[in-house]
């Protein structure tokens, strides 16, 4: 067997464990180490993982040709300087940096210091998407919708940094056009940043994007919907279903006018809209491939850095997604929902018990 890539990874909480755990059990990588200043997380992942636990990743450079990055991003630019500038390759879990200042300053390391720099976007990799990507729809509008429980976690940055991130980047893919301009506003349920953001893009060439995001939700949903020229797509990402409708060729050919309808016509698109007269199918990317996402997009970042290739998510891929993100947080600013009263009055403590 060729050489094990030798890694490490920074940062093993809830995430970070998860990469420990996948890495540590690929053949052709040998896991040098896991880093993290809470000792007791940092032991216990090692002893599972059988490696060594360090609390900086300062004894590691020379020893470890490549990192996972997931420490809290307030930490991801400084933990990824000095590991770029020895040359070791990253995937920096999204988002990308807590700035676009320092989002540049990772791309520019990587590129001087010939490292591979890949971002935790991890959506790219669900097979949902990856169906979506390889049909021929052209996006003219897209509709998405990520809402989530309070997990605690993440609150470091607002909801656009940590939830909508995953469909910038999936929407900057899908189109492939520069960014026009944005409106966007939020609201901050918790206190500190925004909990819930409503954002639209318009890209170049009229492509227009409205996204929602919130990380307070009672109902749980990842969807993305796009319309385009050549039909309909709907992707639900929890359950990694594609539906896609198109006009028949009836339809398409125009031997149908809406306008001049008799009642039979309309009866028979009644009873046979779909199916018929719009062809619609389903595809259940669920058993697509047998590895999950996150071992898909570890894989896709070792045998990068082995045949020195870019990855499927590059960090300029990540700065671009951060970019938006941050025009959006921008815009957020300047038109905050502000509190100005109660809707009810509260129940009073005895009340509630
Ligand atoms: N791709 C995804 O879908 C996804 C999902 C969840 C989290 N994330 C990202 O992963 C990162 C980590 O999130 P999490 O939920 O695992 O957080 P977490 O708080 O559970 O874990 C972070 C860990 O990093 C450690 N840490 C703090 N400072 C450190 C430092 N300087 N060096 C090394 N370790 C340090 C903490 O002790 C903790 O154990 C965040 O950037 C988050 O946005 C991505």
């Amino acid at each position: 067997m060729q050489n094990r890539l030798s890694v490490a990874v920074i940062g093993v909480g809830h995430l970070g464990k998860e990469h420990a755990r996948i890495l540590g059990s690929m053949p052709d990588v040998e896991l040098v180490g896991v880093v993290d200043p809470n000792h007791v997380q940092a032991d216990a992942v090692a002893a599972r993982t059988g490696t060594m636990a360090y609390s900086s990743a300062r004894p590691l450079i020379g020893r470890i040709q490549a990192a996972v990055i997931a420490t809290p991003t307030a930490y991801h630019h400084d933990s990824a300087c000095e590991l770029l500038a020895n040359g070791i390759s990253l995937l920096v879990e999204k988002p990308l940096t807590s700035n676009v200042a320092q989002g540049i300053d990772l791309v520019s390391l990587a590129e001087k210091h010939d490292a591979i720099l890949q971002v935790g976007h991890i959506e790219r990799f669900n097979p949902a998407y990856e169906e979506l990507r390889r049909r021929p729809l052209i996006p003219q509008y897209i509709r998405c919708e990520r809402h989530g429980g309070f997990t605690g976690r993440s609150m470091d940055v607002g909801v656009v940094f940590d939830v909508m991130i995953h469909d910038l980047d999936l929407i900057l893919d899908l189109v492939g056009r520069p960014v026009d301009r944005v409106e966007a506003m939020g609201a901050a349920v918790l206190g500190g940043n925004e909990d819930m953001a409503q954002a639209r893009v318009y890209f170049e060439g009229g492509c227009i994007a409205d996204l929602t995001a919130c990380r307070v939700s009672p109902e749980p949903a990842r969807s993305m919907r796009v319309w385009g020229g050549e039909g309909y797509a709907s992707v639900d990402f929890a359950t990694r279903k594609v539906t896609l409708m198109q006009p028949s060729e009836l339809l398409r050919s125009g031997r149908i006018d809406s306008r001049r309808l008799t009642p039979d016509v309309i009866g028979l698109l009644k009873a046979e809209l779909f199916g018929r007269f719009v062809e619609t199918f389903t595809v259940d990317c669920s058993g697509h491939h047998s590895a999950d996402q996150l071992t898909r997009e570890l894989y896709d970042f070792v045998s990068s850095v082995r045949e020195k290739r870019q990855p499927r998510v590059t960090g300029r891929a990540g700065l671009a997604a951060l970019t938006l993100a941050s025009q959006i947080v921008q815009t957020i600013h300047k038109t905050d929902l502000q509190s100005t009263g109660q809707l009810f009055p509260s129940r009073s403590a005895s009340e509630a018990a």
